[in-house]
């Protein structure tokens, strides 16, 4: 059960009982604490700020978190996820996409690379054509020359295809930055410091402590991703992905792109952006937070990209980099409320973060703001993976 909350409209902190806050004052009080300022925890802050609360969020200075591993694909479809509850959560996520993304650029005047394009999936003679399961979807099996038809320059081994008109992208990069600039014209408090401590006593949370300072709020929000198993005892593993980019050689329209969808292939990605730029992902590692590009990383990835479109192995290289997907052991996120009464999860969103950032952020404002629990959320509850 959450604790009954009342939030404090339109004050900076609020005043809280001496009781419930212990004997020492923290050096920092607020209404809501999230912990993690990620693309979760942006979301999140974002919502619950736009619902009146006072909102503080405790940030790691990250290059490597799970939105790096991203290309920013809203793929529920081209990622074969099983009808199940967590298809239907990414199908209402995917859903959300325009009307969140057109606030969020309303409010900052950015774009965020929202591109609704779909995704075309081809495979390859040695693969077995699975048949597409999700039969109230929307998608389409191409045959050898309908796809090659379809998207020209594919590789001479594509035999067929998937095409999921519905599926698309976002410029994770550039959501980033949107969202950080929402955060910033709501005036949420940011503090660039690492969470060391997450003080408990029973089944309350007491404080955060950082170096230099310790955090106290009326609700605390954990979304520290790939970071979670640091502070509390949840199965949340990093999962390394590596990526790169290269961009077309040649100036081109928009309109004119020679990719205008994304293609996904088995353990390969090509995301191309609407300025040029193509996205290349992405490993999938178990090697704990060992950073950087490997050779063996970089050759995978562009053996395999260049076998669907080989057209890229002309194009220039722009840029490699690396991140950590946040690993569950059922690979699906932990959402909701915890053991302790005024800590909830939202946490462990593997291969799925931007995709789920609209939903996650609106079902857990509604869980923290109006005690209303989505019944979906009961699929993703902490208890499954509690260490
Ligand atoms: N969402 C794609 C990935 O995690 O690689």
């Amino acid at each position: 059960m959450l604790r009954p909350y009342k939030l404090a409209l339109g004050k900076t902190f609020c005043t809280y009982s001496h009781s419930f806050f212990e004997e020492t004052l923290a050096d920092t009080l607020t209404d809501i604490l999230i912990i993690g300022g990620g693309i979760i925890g942006l979301s999140l802050a974002i919502e619950l700020k736009l619902r009146g609360a006072n909102v503080t969020i405790l940030n790691r200075d990250c290059q490597e978190a799970g939105a790096r591993a991203a290309a920013g694909m809203l793929a529920p479809q081209a990622e074969k996820i099983p009808p199940s509850p967590m298809l239907d959560l990414c199908l209402q996520s995917r859903a959300l996409y325009p009307k969140w993304i057109s606030k969020l650029e309303a409010i900052s005047e950015l774009t965020a690379g929202y591109w609704p394009c779909g995704i075309l999936s081809p495979i390859y003679q040695e693969e077995k054509i699975v048949y597409n399961q999700q039969s109230t979807l929307k998608s389409e099996w191409l045959d050898q020359d309908a796809i090659h038809q379809f998207q020209p320059g594919l590789g001479a081994e594509v035999i067929g295809g998937w095409w999921y008109p519905d599926d698309g992208q976002v410029d994770n990069r550039a959501l980033f930055k949107t969202l950080q600039v929402v955060a910033r014209k709501l005036k949420i408090d940011i503090y660039e410091e690492l969470a060391q401590e997450i003080v408990r006593r029973d089944r309350q949370v007491l404080e955060v402590k950082t170096f230099s300072r310790k955090f106290q709020a009326n609700h605390y929000l954990l979304a520290t991703g790939a970071w979670s198993n640091d502070l509390l005892p949840i199965a949340v593993y990093p999962k390394k992905g590596q990526m790169l980019s290269v961009c077309l050689p040649y100036p081109c329209a928009r309109e004119r792109l020679p990719l205008q969808k994304v293609l996904f292939g088995d353990e390969i990605y090509i995301v191309p952006r609407q300025d040029g730029r193509i996205v290349i992902g992405a490993t999938s590692e178990n090697v704990g937070f060992t950073s950087g590009n490997t050779p063996s990383g970089m050759k995978a990835l562009l053996t395999r990209a260049i076998r669907i479109y080989p057209e890229l192995q002309h194009y220039p290289i722009q840029e490699f980099w690396w991140g950590f997907r946040p690993e569950t052991p059922d690979e699906l996120p932990i959402l909701g409320s915890s053991y302790w009464d005024n800590l909830t999860f939202a946490t462990g969103h593997y291969r799925n973060g931007i995709l789920l950032a609209p939903i996650t952020a609106m079902m857990i404002a509604d869980l923290i703001e109006q005690q209303k629990s989505d019944p979906l959320l009961t699929y993703f509850h902490y208890g499954r993976t509690f260490m």
